[in-house]
C-alpha cells in the first residue's frame, strides 16, 4: 500500500549526517552494533526531548482536561494476557528454506525468497513481546513482559488518577516512555526499531459519544503535526480496513508521512470501545466503571486512544526538515528545524579572534544561554560557521563584530533566509524570544 521504491539518497544523506554530527549512534557500535536498537547522540537527545516536552505541554499544560502518568515498564504478566498481547499481538513470519531469512509474511509480495529465490516455509504465528523473568528463578512463573504498549499502564491506573485528580469523564490520561516489540523486520533507521518511545493519550468517553471524539482527536492530532512544521502535503489519513485492525479496535486511522522510502504510519488513532476497561475489570474484580453524579448513570468509559511513535517523529522532522541547495556556487545543507523543536537554538561567535570581540561575545552567550540552548564557536571563517549551524537546523546566529565595539549591537542572521540585520546586544534575548514564538 503507497510504498515506493526509495527515490533518492536522502535516507544515506540523513543516516550519515545523523552519524556525523551527534543525532543518532548504531547501539553497542563499537561491538559491531546491535540489529535495530538506537542511541541518542547530543543533539539527538535535546531534539528528541524538544519534541516530547511539544506533546507534552500540548497535550497536559494547555489543556485542564488530560492528566499524566509514568508507569513501571514491567507490570503484572497478567495484564498481557487479559489486554489479548499474550494471545493475540503476533506477526506471521515465514523463514526461507535456502538463505534462512526471515520475513514477515503479510510484507511479501510474492510466495518466494526476495533475497535468492528460494522456497519459504509456511507461516507461523510469532509473539512479539519481549519476555524475561523476574526474581532469581528463570521458570515460567517467573516470566515478566517488556511491555510493548505504554497504554495498559494507563488502564490500570484509571481509578488512581480519576479519584486524586476529580476529573469528569470526558477525560484524558497521557504518558510517555519506552516500549519493546521483537519486530521481525525492523529498518529504515529509526522507523521501526525493537525499543522505542511512544507518546500515548487514552481519552475516556461516553460510549454513546464515542464517534464525537474520535473525529475530535483525529484532527486535534493532525493539527499537532502542523504546528510542529511538518509539510502538510506529506500528511494524510489512512483508514484501517476490517483486516487491519487490532484485536482492541473498533476504528482506526493512521496519521501518515510521505517518507523518502513512501507513505508510513506515524502515530494511530483509535476507538478501543470498553474493550480494556472491561476486560481488567473482568479478570480482577475490581470496578472500573464511571458513576456520573448527575445523571446517576455507571458506565464503563470508551477509550478514544492516540499513540505516536516519538522516534518515528524525530525521523519525521529530520527528513521534513532536510534540504540541500545551491547558494554562490556553494552546496549548502540545511535543517529547517521550527524553532521549537530545534536542538540548539542560538549560536554566538565573534567574528574574529581578537580586539576583545572573544569576551565581548562569550559574556553574551552566557546571558543567552539562561534562555536557550546555545552554542559559542570562534574558530574558521564565519561563513563555515553558519553553514555547520546550518547543517544541524540552528535557527539564529548571532556575531560579535567591529561595530558591536562602537555601539553594542550585533548581527543576527537566520538560517533560512540567510537574512542579516542589527539589534542591540542588551535586547537581544527578547528579540530571539520574539521570533522564535510560543513554545508550544
Ligand atoms: N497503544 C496502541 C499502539 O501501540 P500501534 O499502532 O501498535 O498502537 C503506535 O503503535 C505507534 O507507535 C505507531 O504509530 C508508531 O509511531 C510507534 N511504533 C510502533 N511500533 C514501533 C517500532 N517498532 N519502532 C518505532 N516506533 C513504533
Amino acid at each position: 500500500m503507497g510504498n515506493k521504491p526509495v527515490k533518492d539518497d536522502t535516507m544515506d544523506l540523513l543516516v550519515s549526517l545523523c552519524k556525523r554530527k551527534g543525532f543518532v549512534f548504531q547501539s553497542s557500535e563499537i561491538y559491531g552494533g546491535v540489529n535495530s536498537c538506537w542511541d541518542m547522540g547530543p543533539l539527538g537527545v535535546e531534539l528528541k526531548r524538544n519534541i516530547r516536552d511539544f506533546w507534552w505541554k500540548t497535550m497536559t499544560q494547555a489543556r485542564d482536561d488530560i492528566e499524566g502518568v509514568d508507569a513501571a515498564i514491567l507490570m503484572h504478566p497478567q495484564v498481557w494476557v487479559t489486554s489479548g498481547h499474550v494471545e493475540g499481538f503476533t506477526d506471521p513470519l515465514v523463514d526461507c528454506k535456502q538463505c534462512k531469512s526471515r520475513f514477515r509474511a503479510d510484507q511479501l509480495d510474492t510466495k518466494v525468497c526476495p533475497n535468492c529465490g528460494g522456497e519459504l516455509t509456511e507461516a507461523r504465528q510469532f509473539n512479539l513481546m519481549f519476555k524475561t523473568f523476574m526474581g532469581p528463578v528463570e521458570d515460567s512463573a517467573a516470566v515478566v513482559y517488556l511491555r510493548p504498549e505504554t497504554a495498559q499502564g494507563i488502564y490500570v491506573n484509571f481509578l488512581n488518577v480519576l479519584a486524586p485528580s476529580r476529573q469528569k469523564i470526558p477525560f484524558g490520561i497521557a504518558q510517555v516512555g519506552k516500549a519493546f516489540r521483537n519486530e521481525i523486520s525492523p529498518g529504515n533507521f529509526i522507523f521501526r526499531s525493537r525499543e522505542f518511545e511512544q507518546m500515548e493519550m487514552q481519552y475516556f468517553v461516553h460510549p454513546s459519544e464515542d464517534q464525537k471524539w474520535f473525529e475530535y482527536w483525529k484532527e486535534q492530532r493532525y493539527n499537532w503535526y502542523l504546528a510542529l512544521g511538518i509539510n502538510k502535503d506529506k500528511l494524510r489519513f489512512h483508514e484501517h480496513g476490517p483486516g487491519e485492525l487490532a484485536h482492541y479496535a473498533k476504528a482506526a486511522y493512521d496519521i501518515e508521512y510521505e517518507f523518502p522510502f513512501g507513505w508510513k504510519e506515524l502515530e494511530g488513532i483509535h476507538n478501543r470501545t470498553d474493550f480494556d476497561l472491561s476486560r481488567h475489570k473482568e479478570a480482577t474484580g475490581v470496578d472500573l466503571s464511571f458513576f456520573n453524579d448527575e445523571t446517576k448513570e455507571r458506565f464503563v468509559p470508551y477509550i478514544i486512544e492516540t499513540s505516536a511513535g516519538l522516534d518515528r517523529t524525530m525521523l519525521t522532522c529530520l527528513a521534513d526538515a532536510y534540504r540541500s541547495e545551491i547558494v554562490r556556487d556553494e552546496k549548502r545543507v540545511v535543517l529547517g528545524f521550527s524553532p521549537k523543536i530545534a536542538p540548539i537554538k542560538v549560536a554566538v561567535f565573534p567574528l574574529v579572534k581578537k580586539d576583545g570581540m572573544p569576551e565581548i561575545a562569550r559574556k553574551i552567550y552566557r546571558d543567552l544561554q539562561r534562555h536557550f540552548k546555545c552554542f559559542y564557536d570562534e574558530k574558521s571563517a564565519v561563513g563555515r560557521r553558519y553553514r555547520r549551524m546550518d547543517e544541524i537546523g540552528t535557527p539564529f546566529c548571532v556575531t560579535v563584530d567591529s561595530q558591536t565595539l562602537e555601539d553594542q549591537t550585533v548581527t543576527i542572521r537566520e538560517r533560512d533566509s540567510m537574512e542579516q540585520y542589527r539589534v542591540a546586544a542588551e535586547q537581544l534575548a527578547q528579540v530571539l524570544k520574539e521570533k522564535m514564538g510560543p513554545a508550544f
